[in-house]
């Protein structure tokens, strides 16, 4: 079935603000095909459809509906459904339905695009299952190998390639399709904002000027495990202590940083028990800024001292890394005065946009998040801005796809 459904984005939000509630964190986990993405994925496809867009999953597993026969000079715009544990209803979500929404703008205003248009649906953006991020935009491209995603594993142990095998892919073709970017002419991603810069610039929407350079490490500490009444206190080697110290250097060395930002969101404690020292602990560096592999030296410098003064070990390993993105100054610029000059943003947030930009003029608009808090329950986006940012898109596409 076709049809012109009336335009509104915050409808559309609303629409899917049940799906992949975390009941025990609060907010939202939606994982790459995890029940709740699953869900959202067929919700989209039934949202092509309904609109008569021509649907195809490429072979990484990232989601394309297309109005008009995909070309080489296609205006593509979208974002990703999946989350962080227990993130926001906007992260994501937000630039799916606002493409959706733009479709539907442009048809109520009669434009036919000259060109054709794309809406897409990235794979695993947060990286919230097998920990890289922006693994199908990444994947897509060629800039991950695929021999190194399908050997990552999820918190339960599963890989990727089992993990792609179950949602109906086939391992063997997932990689770089060069001839499936080079359909996109340019690509435009909407996003809730994940800072206060626009509040305290005063207006719904922006774009983005630059993504900051960032990346995420592994640290594995091993000690012996032990029985936790009856060891001494003086006869441990108890990985929790360096782990414990390292998180407190991780601030100490960003801090003074200029520009850096670096967090400790994620760790575990090898078996987990109560009554258990730990035989190993893993602890996540997410590291962000102008310099980070100097911060990341320094980290690991203070980690090996802290392992060592506790008769431990410390290992390191790279998970993934993003340089800094500047986006296409013309574009950016086009984009700006389509919207009659909105103001240019720079965003700590990594993006599939940044990923693209290296093969293709990419540009990002921001929509006004009151809170100014992001992948957190509390993000959030008025209904007046989400209506805005798609209003906001559909002039944009309209004019890039002239
Ligand atoms: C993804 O949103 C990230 O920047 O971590
Ligand atoms: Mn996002
Ligand atoms: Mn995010
Ligand atoms: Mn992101």
């Amino acid at each position: 079935m076709t049809g012109t459904p009336e335009p509104s984005a915050s409808g559309l939000l609303a629409d899917i603000a049940d799906v992949g509630r975390d009941r025990t964190r609060g907010g939202y986990s939606r994982h790459v095909f995890d029940t709740a993405e699953l869900e959202l994925r067929e919700w989209f496809a039934g949202e092509a459809r309904r609109r008569g867009l021509d649907l195809e999953q490429d072979r990484c597993g990232n989601l394309w509906a297309w109005w008009g026969a995909p070309g080489p000079d296609a205006v593509v715009t979208g974002s990703h459904l999946d989350s962080v544990p227990g993130g926001g209803a906007f992260d994501g979500p937000l630039g799916v339905v606002s493409a959706l929404t733009a479709v539907d703008i442009l048809r109520a205003r009669g434009v036919t695009p000259a060109k054709p248009l794309g809406v897409v649906v990235f794979s695993e953006e947060e990286g919230g299952r097998f920990g890289v991020p922006c693994l199908g935009s990444r994947l897509l491209t060629g800039s991950l190998p695929a021999e190194k995603a399908l050997r990552l594993r999820d918190p339960d142990g599963t890989t990727f390639a089992d993990a792609v095998r179950g949602a109906g892919l086939d391992p063997e073709r997932i990689g770089a399709d060069p001839d499936f970017v080079g359909r996109i002419g340019r690509f435009v991603e909407l996003h809730v904002e994940q800072g206060r810069g626009l509040i305290d610039l005063g207006g719904p929407v922006a774009v983005g000027s630059t993504v900051i350079a960032h990346g995420r490490w592994r640290l594995t500490f091993a000690g012996q495990g032990n029985h936790a009444g009856a060891t001494p206190m003086d006869d441990r080697r108890d990985p929790m202590l360096p782990a414990a110290e390292t998180v407190a250097a991780v601030r100490r060395i960003a801090a003074s940083a200029p520009g850096t930002r670096a967090t400790v969101g994620r760790l575990a404690a090898n078996p987990g028990g109560t009554n258990v020292i730990a035989s190993t602990v893993d602890l996540w560096l997410d590291a962000r800024g102008p310099d980070v592999p100097s911060v990341v030296r320094d980290v690991e410098s203070a980690a090996r001292a802290a392992a060592e003064a506790e008769g431990c070990t410390v290992a390191l390993s790279e998970e993934s890394w993003g340089d800094e993105v500047v986006f296409d100054p013309a574009l950016r610029d086009a984009v700006s005065a389509q919207l009659g000059g909105v103001p240019a943003l720079p965003t700590g947030a990594g993006h599939d946009a940044a990923v693209l930009s290296a093969h293709v003029p990419a540009a990002m608009l921001y929509v006004r998040n009151p809170t100014g808090v992001s992948h957190a329950p509390e993000e959030f986006a008025e209904d007046s801005d989400v209506d805005a940012g798609a209003e906001a898109l559909a002039t944009v596409l309209s004019g890039l796809s002239a």
